[in-house]
């Protein structure tokens, strides 16, 4: 028996959990508007959003759990990767409390909790293999068991969720751009622009850097000579995009699953709210016969039910934090795993 009560702050979402036994109980969030005048995320206004909201933000998830504090049984926050300021908001307050209570303290990389938010209301069967798509992170990761993983291919250079961010921002449209994109996606034609899905020396690799570069000169020889062209053809546009980084992404995804003999396959990530994504990720598991597991939208960006998930088997596995552990702006799953989180 476990209740856990798990902090995620690593970049601009300030949340908490409470979980038993591996079952979420509650699941709160408090998303930061302030970055969108900014068109990216500002790191000390991020820091600063998580000390006024963090508190409101526990005492809530604890509220909706019917969750008393004395209770708890563990406490897990995020140790890294993300932002070092927004961590160490989430660090100093679970290391607080922790020590308060007299409980361990459960640190949690947050790779590794985005892959096991697919173990909320499902059960995938191991091995599979993950493709963690986030605005940071690409990776294709083969999943042995809760902690035992491989990383088998990722990207070289820019993300699949910030090759989404890029490529809005050249159209025009507000930080964060993926979303956006995927919503005037919906009336347009994938098939109309074309543009490049670049090679990589490891065949499991990803780069986007060359698509943005693409996205750009392209707009720029059209609006030179139509300055109304991306207001005309904003549907094709976003959905030529999303097309190009989702058919690259199920490509990958599909080669890793061949060469690895999995019985399934797994995405996780901001960008698995994709709803393109989505769907041809489910297609590529039916025509494949491998079973498929995607999260619920709410578990697809950061939230701290993944890391509550993480946090109940590294329970499990005795794996728990000392006082003096400090966040990590760079943190590689395999060295959390292997130095016992
Ligand atoms: O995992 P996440 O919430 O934060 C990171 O840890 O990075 O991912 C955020 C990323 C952003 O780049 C955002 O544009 C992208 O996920 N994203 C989407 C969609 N929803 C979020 N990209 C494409 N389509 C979406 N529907
Ligand atoms: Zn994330």
């Amino acid at each position: 028996m476990s209740l856990i009560l798990a902090i995620e702050s690593s970049c601009d979402d300030t949340a908490a959990s409470v979980c038993k036994d591996g079952k979420i109980f509650s699941n709160i969030i408090a998303s930061q508007r302030i970055h969108e005048e900014w068109g990216g995320v500002v790191p000390e206004l991020a820091s600063r959003d998580h000390i006024k909201n963090i508190l409101p933000v526990v005492d809530m998830a604890l509220k909706k759990a019917n969750v008393k504090k004395n209770e708890l049984d563990a406490i897990g926050f995020t140790r890294g990767p993300g932002l070092v300021g927004s961590l160490h908001v989430g660090a100093a307050f679970a290391k607080s409390l922790a020590l308060a209570l007299g409980i361990p303290l459960i640190a949690v990389n947050h790779m590794h909790a985005h892959i096991l938010a697919n173990f909320i209301g499902q059960q995938p069967s191991f091995p599979f293999i993950n493709l963690t798509v986030s605005g940071g992170h690409t990776q294709l990761v083969l999943m042995k068991d809760y902690l035992s993983l491989e990383i088998v291919g990722e990207t070289i250079d820019d993300a699949a969720g910030e090759a989404f961010d890029k490529c809005a921002k050249i159209i025009g449209l507000p930080y964060p751009g993926g979303p956006l994109i995927d919503k005037y996606a919906r009336d347009g034609d994938p098939k109309r622009f074309s543009f490049p899905k670049p090679k990589t020396a490891n065949e499991l690799d990803f780069s986007f850097s060359g698509l943005k570069t693409s996205v750009l000169y392209f707009l720029q020889k059209e609006t030179a000579q139509n300055p109304n062209f991306i207001a005309e053809n904003l549907p094709d546009l976003c959905s030529s995009i999303q097309y190009t980084i989702v058919d690259y992404l199920i490509q990958k995804t599909k080669k890793a699953a061949k060469k690895h003999s999995v019985n399934g396959i797994a995405l996780s990530g901001g960008v698995s709210a994709n709803s393109l994504l989505r769907q041809k990720f489910q297609q590529l598991a039916k025509n494949n016969r491998w079973d498929c597991a995607v999260p619920a939208f709410e578990y697809c960006t950061d939230n701290a039910a993944m890391i509550a998930m993480a946090a109940h088997h590294l329970y499990i596995a005795k794996r728990f934090a000392s006082q003096d552990t400090e966040p990590l702006a760079r943190w590689e799953m395999a060295e959390a795993l292997a130095a016992g989180e």
